[in-house]
C-alpha cells in the first residue's frame, strides 16, 4: 500500500502558556480539497505554519509521502511540494507582478529567462498574464490574491495551502477564486484551505476539519460538520460572520 499523502500525527504547538495547536491528527489524501475552519484564534494559521515549516511543533509529527518532515525548513518543504499563501500578504508591491511570481519559480529555475517564462505560465493559470508588467502595488485586492496563488503555483507544488484568500473579496471575486481553486484541484492538485466563508466551504470542500482552541473539534463532510452542535456552539459569537 502506498503511504498516506500527508499525515498530521498528534501535532501540538505551545507559545509560552498558550497551547495554540493541541494534539491535532488528520490525514489528507492526494487530490483532496480539505477546508480547515474554526473561530478566530483557533490555531488554523499556526497549523499551516507547522505544515510548511515556518514553525516547528512542540510535539507530534508531520509526515509527507511516508517521510517525517519535522526537521525540514520552509525552503526544503517548498522543494518537496508545499506551496502556500499567507494571511498577511507577502506581495512585494514595488516589484512587478511577473517578478513577484518569479520569486516562486526561482526554486526550480536558475536562469532568469526560464524563471520568467515559468512565472508567466503561473500568471496565465490565475488569469493575470495581462498584468505581468505593472507593479504589484497597482493590483486590486482580488488580483493580489491571485498573484499570491500564482507565486505558490510557480513552485510546482503538490499541495497548496491557502490562508483566507477570499477575505475582503466581493461575491463575484469570491466566485472567481472558488472556480480557480476548483479548476486547479480538478487537475489533481491537493488543497488545504483556511476559509471563514461557510458558503464557500460548503460549495467546494471534499472534507472539513474544525479547530477550536487549538484542538480538532470535528472532521467530516461540510454538511456533517456544519450540522454538528459542538461546531455550531464553537462558532456562535466567535466567528467573523
Ligand atoms: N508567534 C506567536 N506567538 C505567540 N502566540 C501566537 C503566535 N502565533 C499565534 N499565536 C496565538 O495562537 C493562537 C492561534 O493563532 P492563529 O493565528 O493560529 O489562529 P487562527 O485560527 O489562524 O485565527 P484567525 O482566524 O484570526 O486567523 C492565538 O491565540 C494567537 O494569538
Ligand atoms: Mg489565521
Amino acid at each position: 500500500m502506498s503511504a498516506t499523502f500527508l499525515s498530521l500525527q498528534g501535532v501540538s504547538k505551545r507559545f509560552l502558556g498558550l497551547l495554540a495547536v493541541d494534539e491535532v491528527s488528520f490525514d489528507v489524501a492526494a487530490g483532496e480539497l480539505l477546508s480547515v475552519i474554526g473561530p478566530n484564534g483557533a490555531g488554523k494559521t499556526t497549523l499551516f505554519n507547522l505544515l510548511t515549516g515556518q514553525l516547528s511543533p512542540s510535539a507530534g509529527r508531520v509526515v509527507f509521502n511516508g517521510v517525517d518532515i519535522n526537521g525540514q525548513p520552509p525552503q526544503a518543504r517548498a522543494r518537496i511540494g508545499f506551496g502556500r499563501t499567507f494571511q498577511m500578504s507577502q506581495t512585494l508591491t514595488s516589484l512587478s507582478v511577473l517578478e513577484n511570481a518569479m520569486i516562486g519559480s526561482f526554486l526550480h529555475h536558475r536562469h532568469i529567462s526560464a524563471a520568467a517564462d515559468h512565472a508567466y505560465a503561473s500568471l496565465e493559470l490565475v488569469g493575470l498574464q495581462h498584468r505581468a508588467n505593472i507593479t504589484a502595488g497597482e493590483l486590486t485586492l482580488s488580483e493580489r490574491r491571485r498573484l499570491e496563488v500564482a507565486r505558490a503555483l510557480a513552485l510546482d507544488p503538490k499541495v497548496v495551502l491557502l490562508d483566507e484568500v477570499m477575505a475582503g473579496l466581493n461575491q463575484t471575486e469570491v466566485q472567481g477564486m472558488v472556480d480557480l481553486v476548483r479548476t486547479l484541484n480538478g487537475g489533481g492538485l491537493t488543497f488545504l484551505v483556511i476559509e471563514h466563508n461557510l458558503k464557500v466551504v460548503r460549495q467546494f470542500s471534499h472534507r472539513v476539519v474544525v479547530l477550536d482552541r487549538g484542538a480538532k473539534l470535528a472532521e467530516g463532510s461540510a454538511e456533517e460538520v456544519l450540522a454538528n452542535p459542538a461546531v455550531i456552539e464553537a462558532y456562535i459569537g466567535k466567528s467573523k460572520q
